[in-house]
């Protein structure tokens, strides 16, 4: 196993995985690509940070896919104020790893799922993840509002001080996120996370050089050559 993957790495060959529910050895594969990869590129110095932030960007997947799950099952409208007042407190209550992985597993039949594409060159790791729940309009306003704030801060330890807010907790992993990431000098605009027909998609982008082109630069590109 390991050596096929080395083998494919070593090609340069994206690397894909899908998965239903975390289970320890996924994780194992899933740092040991990271790790892998890295080192081809003499970066394994990164291996940590970046795995701190694959890994909350992952359980973020996790809950959001058992929370469809636990909604779906529930016959709740998750999209309805009402319903999702009601379904969450239940949720919060009721979730540990157990339960989540149970309700992940469920999701399998329905192909609620996450998918990590690892995309490397010389120039640069890009890291996308996918998972079959949308960011939810509740939930969304507050994630943005404390994003942007993330973004001015230097550490968590004066963002916390500023926006200590004891009733929701939501927003601070995606802060701790781009602080990882400015810590390792890498600009935040290489973290994003966005929703689309059912899908959310969040992308890591590491550059090695100064050659390295974000999808965002690409994207650029590409318009002002259409024009
Ligand atoms: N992959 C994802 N799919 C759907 N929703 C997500 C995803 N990642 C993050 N979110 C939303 O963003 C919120 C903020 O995430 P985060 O900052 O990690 O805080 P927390 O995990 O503590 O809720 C989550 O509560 C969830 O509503
Ligand atoms: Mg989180």
């Amino acid at each position: 196993m390991k050596s096929a993957l080395l083998k494919a790495i070593g090609k340069g060959r994206r690397i894909a995985i899908v998965t239903y529910s975390l289970q320890p050895k996924i994780e194992k594969l899933i740092k040991s690509i990271l790790y892998l990869i890295l080192k081809q590129y003499d970066k394994e110095y990164l291996h940590d940070s970046i795995y701190s932030v694959l890994f909350e960007s992952i359980m973020n997947c996790v809950k959001a896919n058992a929370k469809r799950v636990f909604f779906e099952e529930r016959k709740l409208n998750i999209r309805s104020i009402e319903d999702y007042n009601t379904g969450i407190r239940i949720f919060k209550e009721e979730i540990g790893s157990q339960r989540l992985r149970e309700l992940c597993e469920k999701g399998r039949q329905k192909e609620i799922h996450i998918k990590i594409l690892y995309t490397h060159t010389q120039s640069g790791l890009k890291i996308e993840i996918f998972n079959s729940a949308e960011i939810l309009k509740q939930e969304e306003h507050r994630i943005r509002t404390k994003l942007s704030k993330g973004q001015k801060y230097q550490n968590l330890f004066d963002f916390y001080n500023d926006n200590s807010d004891p009733t929701e907790g939501e927003g601070l992993g995606l802060v701790l996120s781009l602080l990882m990431l400015k810590a390792e000098g890498v600009d935040t605009s290489n973290f994003r996370i966005g929703s689309k027909n059912g899908i959310t998609k969040t992308r890591i982008e590491i550059p090695f050089t100064d050659e390295y082109m974000s999808e965002r630069e690409q994207y650029k590109l590409e318009l002002s050559r259409e024009r």
